[in-house]
């Protein structure tokens, strides 16, 4: 039976443009939004999944090499292999966070020589790939890049799983306040209160890249730093205007935002942090993904709730220990204790699943996927994710 949850997920999938995926690390985010655009793509859309940080044998059965940052094709044979046939295509990207700040600074420099000044710049450098918000900001460019080249219907953003994940909604709007100010005084702020509190997108990371250059190069580093500015000087105006775009694209009636979660309780914390966060900043959240739930293996039913019921109220523990004797077969007192203990994940994750939905989901779809016993790295997997997610399988 189709969930209502999953039939909207579908929708979204069928008639979106953009579809941000969202959430803390190791919480399957990489997984769906490649099943996501892998559903899309069976749908007959054209549909393209820009991932970070793919597990490696994922990256291998989509076809992505390590070099990144180029769109590949996902090829008809792998899915004819997987018994698939989509009417639309599928295309994966990995993000290179420094690669797309390159294109980025190619793009805006004033001068064939400018361009080369900043690239071939140390401070640039550093900043381009050891700035932790760089890469918010730069997934965000790159989907902006995808979107303007209008190749695709579907474009499916998996976010960098930085600790503080949802600076990359700021980052466009720091981006902007930043080139609205001094550069100087942006830049230099942060070094000179080196230590103190964070200073946001540019400024908290700025702070521990310009540390590390200073140790490492001294005196050089002003210099290298003034070199930058100047070489920098003009670009402003057109990086602002990029940052709006980006901002504005993020706010399109096209575009959805989903939070990715694992039912575990410090993931679905997470979750609600980012639901109240999408809220704050007006994102269009429409959809919340609790990846590997636990099922109960009981039938859904009075059985399933009595027996949940007295896990809540007796305990696992008690009761094994009414259920053993002395006589228990080690092989069955094994069983029954991997039973249970498997029931009471399950019945902890449904609770606190029932708790978002009520919670900071509340009134946006949530769909369960649960904990397959094996890892996805194929395009089958992708597909068994796929009908979970907008078929309400399990
Ligand atoms: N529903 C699931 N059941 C079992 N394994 C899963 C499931 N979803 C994801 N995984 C596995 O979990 C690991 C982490 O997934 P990934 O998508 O890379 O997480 P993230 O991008 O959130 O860090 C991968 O090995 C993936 O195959
Ligand atoms: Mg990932």
């Amino acid at each position: 039976m189709t969930s209502a949850s999953a039939r909207l997920l579908d929708g979204l999938l069928r008639e979106r443009r953009v579809l941000v995926c969202c959430g803390s690390g190791g919480v399957g985010k990489t997984t769906t939004s490649a099943a996501l655009a892998l559903r899309a793509a069976l749908l007959g859309r054209r549909a393209v999944v820009c991932t970070i940080d793919p597990a490696r044998r994922l990256a291998r059965s989509l076809g992505l090499s390590e070099l990144g940052n180029e769109v590949v094709e996902i090829e008809r044979e792998r899915f004819r292999s997987a018994g698939l046939a989509p009417t639309g295509s599928l295309y994966a990207l990995m993000l290179d966070t420094k690669r797309t700040f390159d294109a980025l600074i190619e793009r805006h420099a004033s001068s064939p020589e400018a361009r080369d000044r900043i690239l071939a710049n140390k401070f640039y450098q550093q900043m381009s790939t050891t700035v932790v918000g760089s890469s918010d900001y730069m997934a965000m460019e790159k989907l902006y890049e995808l979107h303007e080249t209008g190749d695709f219907d579907l474009i499916v953003l998996d976010t960098p799983p930085t600790k503080h994940a949802l600076d990359f909604l700021q980052a466009p709007q720091r981006m902007t306040d930043a080139f609205d100010e001094s550069m100087l005084a942006v830049f230099l702020k942060p070094w000179a209160e080196a230590g103190k509190k964070s200073l946001g997108f540019l400024g908290r990371a700025l702070n521990r890249v310009v540390q590390r250059v200073d140790e490492v190069l001294g005196l050089q580093f002003v210099s290298d730093f003034a070199d930058f500015m100047a070489a920098f000087e003009g670009m402003y105006a057109g990086f602002r205007e990029r940052a709006q775009r980006v901002d504005a694209l993020l706010r399109e009636r096209f575009t959805a935002f989903a939070v990715v979660t694992s039912p575990s309780p410090l993931a679905l914390q997470e979750a609600s942090y980012f639901c109240d966060r999408l809220r704050e900043f007006s994102m269009p959240l429409e959809a919340v993904v609790v990846n590997r739930v636990h099922r109960s293996t009981l039938p859904d039913g009075p059985l399933r709730t009595d027996f949940q019921h007295r896990l809540r109220e007796e305990g696992g523990e008690r009761i094994l220990a009414a259920a053993f004797d002395e006589e228990t077969p080690p092989l069955l007192r094994g069983l029954l204790e991997a039973f249970v203990d498997h029931e009471l994940q399950a019945a902890g994750d449904q609770l606190r699943v029932e708790n978002l939905r009520a919670g900071a989901a509340k009134g946006v779809p949530v769909v369960e996927v649960p904990h397959l016993e094996k890892d996805v790295y194929d395009l089958s997997g992708l597909q068994r994710i796929a009908r979970c997610l907008t078929e309400g399988e399990t």
